[in-house]
């Protein structure tokens, strides 16, 4: 039975120039959540503070959530926001911050909470938006953040928890391009194809419907067009727009008919060996592609989709010429030093995928096994591929 559909919280801002949206928002007290200094450097942390500081709006900056934010990052930052008692959290930069500021809102709503563990399952979700409102402005153009009910948050272990629940759908999310213009390349090019796996992942889930798809086919075909372009015209502002929206268009998509295997792998390749969230995605992505069209109603999709990209090649062959242009490698090899480590956790990361919560709505789901032939299948032994 179809779930039913929420595309984005009450405002979807995007454009460019969108970010003086921030001078409408109904607040006394923001605090803004940021990440290491891109947004500084760039000049946008500034624009932010002067919009809301001519609004007479009273702000406190919590800095330095990291990549692949901790469970430490956000209770530190929720009893800041805990003694500056803000009506509004703002969350400015990448999937990172976006993620880590979503649950340090989680635990300024309700600090009777105190562990990871309460908010996970079996555990009810908490209602939130009761002492604050959510915005979002993102960075970077991948993790769609801005308009998905899920976070990822690491453990004091290192490991990745993704959680997800329709309570954390920012109330406001504001998409100006303008903002991603400092985003380096390599980040460009993993976001992207983050972005490209949502929507792809989005197109083959079993939970896919009619709405779904279309928000996931011209996200994905948008991003595979332009993505290229932006690799080599950093700087060229409309390119920019056309991937946030993209990106943001494939959250629609995925945050409500969710994803796949390539993000129970990517997950677990990302807690075991911190490979980076949008690379281990871009490398998995055609593997999948290609076992995944084992199953004929997932085949069919892929075909349609590459008649609608008016190509006439396989999907996973279209999505490795799209790879070596960006400069992602084929496999593992070059990214994940101890090939022995990886054998030897082999059955723990098998064991992981399988349990993620994406695995659920992809075409096949894999056996243990397979799962295992899976993850050799992207780290071969030097000179199988
Ligand atoms: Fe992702």
């Amino acid at each position: 039975m179809m779930r039913p559909m929420k595309l984005a919280g009450s405002q979807l801002m995007f454009g460019e120039g969108c970010l003086e949206f921030l001078a409408q928002l109904d607040t006394k007290r923001a605090s803004l959540v940021i990440g290491g200094h891109s947004m500084e450097k760039s000049g946008i942390l500034d624009k932010v503070v002067k919009i809301l500081e001519e609004n007479k709006v009273e702000v406190s900056i919590i800095r330095d959530v990291e990549p692949d934010p901790s469970f430490k990052t956000v209770i530190t930052g929720a009893k800041k926001m805990l003694e500056f008692e803000p009506d509004t959290i703002i969350a400015l930069g990448g999937g990172s911050v976006m993620d880590a500021a979503k649950t340090m809102w989680v635990y300024y709503e309700h600090p009777e909470l105190k562990t990871l563990e309460d908010i996970l399952p079996p555990n009810d979700f908490p209602k939130l938006h009761i002492k604050a409102k959510f915005v979002c402005i993102p960075s970077t153009a991948g993790t769609a953040s801005e308009v998905s009910r899920s976070v990822v948050i690491s453990d004091e272990n290192g490991m990745k928890h993704g959680i997800g629940n329709m309570e954390m759908m920012p109330d406001v999310a504001i998409c100006d391009p303008l903002v991603t213009l400092s985003m380096p390349l390599a980040t460009t090019a993993d976001t992207g194809l983050d972005a490209l796996t949502h929507a792809l992942e989005a197109f083959a889930s079993t939970r896919a419907n009619y709405l779904s798809d279309i928000l996931a086919t011209q996200s994905a075909i948008d991003i595979i067009n332009t993505l290229p372009k932006v690799f080599k015209n950093r700087n060229d502002v409309k390119l920019r727009e056309i991937m946030l929206n993209a990106s943001m268009v494939a959250g629609l998509a995925f945050t409500n008919v969710s994803l796949g295997i390539v993000h129970s792998m990517a997950h677990t390749v990302g807690s075991y060996f911190h490979v980076p969230h949008g690379l281990a995605n871009a490398i998995i992505l055609p593997y999948i592609i290609e076992f995944n069209s084992q199953n004929e109603v997932a085949k069919n999709k892929y075909d349609d989709f590459v008649k609608q990209l008016g190509k006439d090649k396989p999907l996973q062959n279209i999505i490795r010429d799209l790879n070596s242009q960006l400069n992602i490698p084929s496999n593992f090899s070059s990214v994940i030093k101890d090939r022995s480590l990886y054998l030897e956790k082999l059955d723990e990361m098998a064991e992981c995928a399988k349990s993620d919560g994406c695995t659920k709505t992809n075409p096949i789901i894999p056996t243990i096994e397979q799962f295992k032939e899976l993850f050799l299948l992207i780290f071969p032994e030097k000179g199988e591929c």
